[in-house]
């Protein structure tokens, strides 16, 4: 019988018999691509391919891409556990023509994959079709020799594909598995698409993908024709091994059996499917996710993290487990899985520490918040009411940390429903509420840049150099932009660095004949673009002008030093805490740095100085900093540089190191030795989230001002407590003692 790992090879090795190039799944967490929280299917990472943006890696290609469908237009959360073919983490098998072979091919591909590799029964499948597709309709016949009778139309909601909102998209053919009369009855021909029969289940979608849908709604057409094709795999294992459902197949049933061992037995996925499946199922989504970079959070993707958690959590009081044990099952997933997903296998002691934490930290809370929700259950059904109420919803919410779709999960158990909108209204007002007390950060939006893509990229030289003699080739909103106004500007070559990597963008000033503009900000624009946003202070700026751009030295300099000074002090952290450790954020600025990681206690003052003397050793050993472009990212992975989480890389990368500490990737802009950070100081740690700690220090020129400010700031105490310097805290002892002496005469 095929297992997990055999099905995902034999379904590459027979699209690379077909010239696919086999390509790697991509993170969970999309690189780049504001629409979409997760990736939720095995297009996502040629989104820019299909969209004219990217180049191809090949005219065919095929992949296994892990996928999460937890949030958006593609949410399966509320099925999970309710049968046997829904997941939220699951995986899409897939293979892709970019402009290469179309329609009759792509059918023919799949055919022959279903019934002969796999000698799938003809007479089982079933395609569907898009109504208005006549072509495809006719040639499902043509291709297979399949009766038209078996191929069903079915309109846009069911065969019409579309990535989210926005995006590209097009008519699909859905191949329908028909599991034979054990499943149900003989049925209407709407069956496939009808989610109440089981009977028949969808294992392959085949997107023609020819349109993009826009914000507005419209369709544009695009230049080129392309096949997106998705298989579910756990489905289509669960009919290979002929096991009766995804959960029983050897992907899950090792966490499965593990679960059962930790109830000792009192409950089994027979009693309590809903419980068993639904656990089985987050514990991959919570190994997949943490893997991938994500940690829970109260907010974005680490928040679905965090749900799904407690979710789960709470599944397992229901089956009796009083202790954390979700931490026990990633190990599990890791042991199905880890064959082919080499990021599981490195991070597997990381997910552990991140969930048991998680769970801990919930555990405190979820006790008495499910006494509450029992008690007012109670009421609200003493009381012949069939609606929880919202105030009760936003108290388990904000004060035992129940997500509402969990409260709302609980209540259905019971036969209830939840004032959703309620609980809404009185989350706006806590946010109100919030915006008064909390001085708001600011947030960088991209340039209102609406210019042709495509054709008009421009060459980032600031790398080698702070100052280019170059042309403006486009400005937004006008063609000119006079003095006084504010616009966006390409430029032909820009020594500007974008935002990216953690550190910030640059400054600087752009200078022509008679015009002078200062550059505020430098943002990366797609495809591979950087523009700039400037503010005229004389003359008026041009397009087609040539001008000079001439980056802030000394701002990229103190920021050059805090991103070599975040390298040293990654490799430090690592040395000293453990390998463990992980960037989780981080930012590179003029005047600090900010570096985000998971660890999982607070690091002791003497740790700490142990990280800052290990830097600043590495710096007074002026070891060169060595940046290498172009490397293949293969070599770069097994020379073992260091990746990072959710950044999205292409298949050459940078590689920045430092011999005898580490090799990162990195896109950022660097001191080429490290004595050129100047000294570290690290002036404060403390925990952000479960597991995550915050380290913030100061480099160089920014640590000679902070000490220049910080002398200013000892001398104005001395003039106040009058007395020199070396003697400030002698007299604030003093002071201190003589207040309380007076205190207690009093
Ligand atoms: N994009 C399609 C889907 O997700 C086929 O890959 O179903």
């Amino acid at each position: 019988m095929i297992d997990s790992h055999g099905l995902r090879r034999n379904f590459l090795d027979y699209f690379t018999r077909l010239g696919h190039e086999e390509v790697p799944s991509a993170s969970l967490v999309p690189g780049d691509d504001p629409t979409l929280l997760f990736t939720n299917a095995g297009m996502n990472q040629f989104k820019g391919v299909f969209l004219g943006q990217e180049r191809r890696p090949a005219a065919r290609v095929a992949d296994v891409q892990k996928c999460l469908r937890v949030s958006g237009k593609h949410n399966d959360l509320e099925e999970v556990g309710g049968d046997e073919h829904h997941h939220t983490f699951f995986e899409m098998l897939g293979n892709w023509s970019f402009n290469d072979y179309y329609k009759a091919e792509a059918i023919e591909f799949a055919w022959n994959y279903l019934t002969k590799e796999l000698s799938l029964n003809k007479e089982r499948l079933w395609p569907t079709v898009y109504e208005q597709d006549e072509e495809t309709f006719a040639l499902w016949p043509k291709v297979t020799g399949i009766s038209p009778s078996k191929v069903l139309k079915f309109g846009a909601k069911d065969n019409f594909w579309e990535m989210g909102e926005v995006g590209p998209c097009g008519p699909c053919t859905e191949i329908n598995y028909d599991r034979g009369p054990n499943y149900g009855p003989d049925y209407p021909k709407s069956a496939p698409n009808d989610p109440h029969h089981h009977r028949w289940i969808e294992i392959w979608n085949l997107v023609f993908i020819q349109y993009s849908r826009e914000a507005d709604g419209a369709l544009t057409e695009l230049s080129e024709r392309f096949v997106d094709t998705g298989m579910g795999f756990e489905r289509l294992l669960a009919l290979l091994q002929g096991v009766g459902g995804n959960y029983r197949t050897d992907l899950f049933v090792p966490i499965l059996n593990h679960l059962e061992a930790l109830i000792h037995g009192h409950e089994t996925i027979e009693s309590d499917p809903m419980a068993f499946r639904a656990i089985s199922d987050h514990v991959r989504t919570l190994t997949f996710g943490i893997s991938d970079g994500v940690m829970p959070a109260n907010e974005g993707r680490g928040y679905v993290l965090r749900r799904i958690l407690r979710r789960a959590a709470r599944y397992g009081r229901k089956l009796g487990l009083e202790e954390p044990f979700l931490y026990r099952l990633c190990g599990d997933v890791v042991g199905t899985m880890g064959l082919d997903y080499p990021e599981i296998r490195e991070a597997a002691a990381h997910v552990t520490a991140v969930v048991r934490a998680e769970e801990e930290s919930f555990g405190v809370t979820l006790d008495r918040g499910l006494a509450l929700f029992h008690k007012e259950k109670e009421r609200v059904q003493r009381g012949g009411k069939r609606v929880f109420p919202a105030d009760v919803v936003f108290k388990l919410y904000d004060t035992f940390g129940f997500p509402p779709d969990l409260t709302l999960l609980m209540a259905q158990e019971e036969g209830l429903g939840v004032d959703m909108a309620g609980f809404e209204r009185l989350m706006e007002a806590r946010r109100k509420d919030s915006r008064r007390t909390v001085t708001s950060t600011v947030s960088y939006a991209g340039p209102p840049w609406r210019g042709p893509e495509g054709e008009r990229r421009n060459v980032f030289v600031g790398y080698e150099r702070l100052r280019a003699a170059t042309k403006i080739l486009q400005i937004e909103p006008e063609e000119t932009l006079p003095r006084g106004e504010e616009g966006w500007i390409l430029l032909a070559e820009t020594p500007f660095y974008p935002e990216g990597g953690g550190q910030v963008y640059d400054r600087g000033w752009i200078e022509g004949s008679g015009v002078r503009a200062r550059v505020l900000e430098a943002a990366r624009k797609k495809p591979g673009s950087v523009v700039v946003k400037v503010h005229v202070e004389s003359g008026t700026l041009e397009a087609g002008s040539e001008v000079e751009a001439v980056v802030d030295k000394e701002r990229r300099l103190k920021v050059q030093a805090h991103h070599t000074g975040t390298h040293l002090l990654h490799a430090a952290l690592r040395k000293i805490l453990g390998s463990h450790v992980r960037q989780a954020g981080s930012l590179v600025a003029p005047d600090r740095l900010r570096f985000d990681f998971n660890h999982y206690q607070p690091v002791t003052r003497s740790e700490l100085l142990n990280i800052q003397e290990t830097v600043n050793r590495w710096v007074d050993g002026d070891l060169p900093v060595e940046v290498a472009a172009d490397v293949p990212l293969e070599e770069a992975r097994q020379a073992g540089a260091m990746a990072f989480f959710g950044e999205k890389y292409g298949d050459k990368v940078r590689v920045v190191k430092v011999p005898g500490v580490g090799m990162v990737l990195c896109g950022g802009t660097h001191m080429n030795r490290t004595s050129r950070v100047g000294l570290m100081w690290i002036y404060s740690e403390n925990g952000i989230a479960a597991g995550v700690r915050r380290i913030e220090a100061v480099c160089g020129r920014g640590l000679r001002e902070r000490a220049v400010a910080l002398d200013g700031r000892i001398d104005r105490m001395s003039r106040i407590l009058g007395g020199p310097k070396d003697e400030v805290e002698a007299r604030v002892e003093k002071l201190t003692e003589r207040v309380r002496m007076l205190e207690e005469e009093r």
